[in-house]
């Protein structure tokens, strides 16, 4: 089986202003110790990374946007921002995150054209997809997630997708305090997510994209998590917003990794 460098993103949301953004990741900075190869990414609001990026700069924590404009150089678009402006220095951009999706319209044709951007400014792209309490209780989660993947990769080539990674975020797991059964999401992972990379791409592409499971993830349940088969890390939400929690979901991901 290949071995997946697993890879744990914390996403702000619109949390962390600039002031409370530079504590926050110099208190990350000074609580996390590397203890394996491990990719951790931090997402602050736009107005924090700068100063953020100051922060985490020569740590190896990578800096990532929770958004970009399809648009990818410069234009009229007034409060847009876009991948060539987020190139060089932020490493990772979130797309289709539900929230996006739902509070925005972000359809899966945008998510698409967003995906699209990103990849050709080299920046590497966390996917998200899941679906909503209805969906799941309708049995629909299968048709849901495969129709965000094959919709989100569309006219996405080989070489650019081993740049991307999936986040399967449920959304009635996110902010709830009711994580998904790691069991269950991992079918979903495996079976729905890899499964459709896999169709799409073949073995080499699907075996080395890394899925992340999020929604109501801590430092308590993250070890059912990424004992999963085809659960590579995770994507992060109010445990990244304490040093300390954060760190500890990194070391709890960092062990596992080195005892595998
Ligand atoms: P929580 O970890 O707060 O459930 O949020 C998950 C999420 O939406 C990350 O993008």
């Amino acid at each position: 089986m290949t071995k997946r460098k697993p890879i744990v993103a914390g996403n702000w949301k619109m949390f962390m202003g600039p002031e409370a953004g530079v504590e926050l990741s110099n208190r990350l900075v000074h609580t996390y110790k590397s203890i394996a190869p491990l990719d951790v990414v931090i997402c602050p609001p736009f107005v924090s990374m700068t100063e953020v990026g100051r922060v985490i700069e020569g740590t190896g924590i990578c800096l990532g946007s929770q958004n970009i404009f399809w648009e990818s150089n410069e234009g009229a678009y007034t409060g847009e921002v876009s991948a060539q402006m987020l190139s060089g220095w932020c490493d990772y951009v979130i797309v289709g995150h539900s929230e996006r999706r739902h509070n925005f319209n972000e359809t899966d044709a945008i998510v698409n054209k967003k995906v699209q951007a990103g990849l050709h400014y080299g920046i590497n792209v966390i996917i998200c997809v899941g679906e909503s309490f209805a969906e799941n209780s309708a049995g629909n989660t299968k048709d849901v997630v495969e129709r965000q993947v094959r919709a989100a990769y569309r006219g996405v080539g080989h070489q650019e997708a081993l740049q991307t990674v999936v986040a399967y975020e449920p959304i009635w797991a996110i902010g709830t305090g009711q994580a998904s059964t790691p069991t269950v999401a991992n079918k979903v992972c495996a079976e729905y997510v890899r499964g459709t990379l896999d169709n799409m791409y073949g073995h080499e592409v699907s075996s080395s994209v890394r899925i992340q499971y999020g929604g109501s993830i801590n430092s308590k349940n993250i070890l059912d998590f990424i004992e999963q088969s085809d659960i590579d890390g995770a994507l992060i939400g109010g445990a990244s917003l304490s040093a300390e929690d954060f760190s500890d979901i990194l070391n709890s991901v960092g062990r596992h990794y080195l005892s595998d």
